[in-house]
Formats: C-alpha cells, structure tokens, sequence
C-alpha cells in the first residue's frame, strides 16, 4: 500500500480527504497525518503566495521525513481590496485573532464599497518522490454586507457563491464540497493520484 502524508494539524480536513481516499482508494493508499510520523513541530509558512506556502509545507515534511506528501493553502482574494487577504486569511485581524475578529475587519474594510467581488482559492502541492505538481480550485461570489448562517468556518458567513442566493454559512456541506475551491483541488489531487497508482 502507498503512504502519502497530509500535512496538516487541521483534524477536520484529514478526516475529510481519508474518507474521499478510502472509499476511491481503498487498500491501495493510505493517508498518514503529522501524528503518524511524529512530526510534532510547527511547519515553517513564510511564503507571500499560497503556492510558496503549499509548496514549503510539503517540501519541508518530504525533505525532512522523507515521505511523499501534500500540503494545502487557501485564502480568500476580495477584488476591490487588491487580493487581501489572501495568504494572509487566517491572521488577518493579527496573530491569534478568531473568524469573528477576521469577518468584522473584512465587513469594516468594504464598508460602503460597491465591489463586492471576492473569491476563495486553493492551491495544494503534492511532492512524489521529490517532484512537485500543483492543483488549484477557486469559487467565485460576492461578499456580503452582514453575516448570514452559522455552518462552516473562517468567512463562511459572510462569503456567497456565485449562482446562490445563500451565504457559505447557510449551505448544505455536501453542496459546499461540491462547489468549494477546497472541493475543487482535492478533486483534481485524487484524479491525479488515480492516473498513478
Ligand atoms: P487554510 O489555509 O485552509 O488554513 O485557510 C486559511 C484561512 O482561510 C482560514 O483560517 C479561514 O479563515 C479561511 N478559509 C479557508 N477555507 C475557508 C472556507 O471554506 N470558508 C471560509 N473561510 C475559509
């Protein structure tokens, strides 16, 4: 069987991809988490791009671990703010500020803006054997003026897709899988893996 390490502490998004991969792959690939390989420490994310931070997350558990891996950025890109926040979505109201925190900079920010355009986008590096390929999912929408739903995480309250007159936060999750930038890349990842096992 094939071991490919997620690299990720986020238990949520683990379980979610070993159940993808164990009902398409089921005994040919085995998902391992940092855990497994007793890597322990913080992995370094310096990069200005979601695909430098992809990519030196996997790289940095390969080179380290030596296991074959992949690693996952996303970032939310409002168009009127120039990108932002984009690789910097998760700290964007400062280092340890919550979703609230970072929702209510956004709102703030747009106050009053008529653009409203904005977009979620995924980029995960897959290293195999030390050789790098990249995937990418986006979705694009609209922010809102107020918060709207309480399922899912990070902006969902206040993110709508484009051809839905709902917010992230009100949707079904199977449909937000569907349709998400996470959902998209990790789609092309397993169809990638396919062609290789
Ligand atoms: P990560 O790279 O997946 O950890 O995502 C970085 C940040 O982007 C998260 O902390 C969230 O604030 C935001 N984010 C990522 N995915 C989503 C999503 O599906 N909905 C809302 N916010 C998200």
């Amino acid at each position: 069987m094939k071991q490919l390490v997620f690299a990720t502490n986020n238990k949520h998004k683990l379980s979610e991809i070993r159940n993808l991969v164990e009902s398409e792959f089921s005994g040919t690939i085995k998902i391992l988490s940092l855990k497994d390989i007793s890597c322990f420490e913080e992995i370094p994310e310096t990069g200005n791009t979601l695909e430098a931070n992809a990519s030196e997350k996997a790289f940095y558990v390969f080179n380290k671990y030596g296991y074959n891996c992949f690693a996952d950025d996303t970032g939310l890109e409002i168009e009127t703010l120039d990108g932002r926040p984009g690789v910097y979505s998760a700290r964007y109201a400062g280092e340890n500020c919550s979703f609230e925190d970072n929702m209510n900079k956004a709102l703030k920010e747009l106050d009053g803006i008529k653009n409203r355009n904005a977009k979620f986008r995924t980029v995960i590096s897959l290293i195999i054997d030390g050789k790098e390929t990249q995937f990418e999912g986006s979705v694009s929408g609209k922010m809102l003026n107020d918060k709207k739903g309480t399922e899912g995480f990070g902006y969902d309250p206040i993110f709508q897709a484009d051809g839905f007159e709902i917010s992230f936060a009100e949707m079904e999750i199977n449909v937000k899988n569907r349709i998400s930038h996470r959902g998209i890349a990790t789609r092309k990842l397993l169809n990638h893996l396919k062609d290789l096992i």
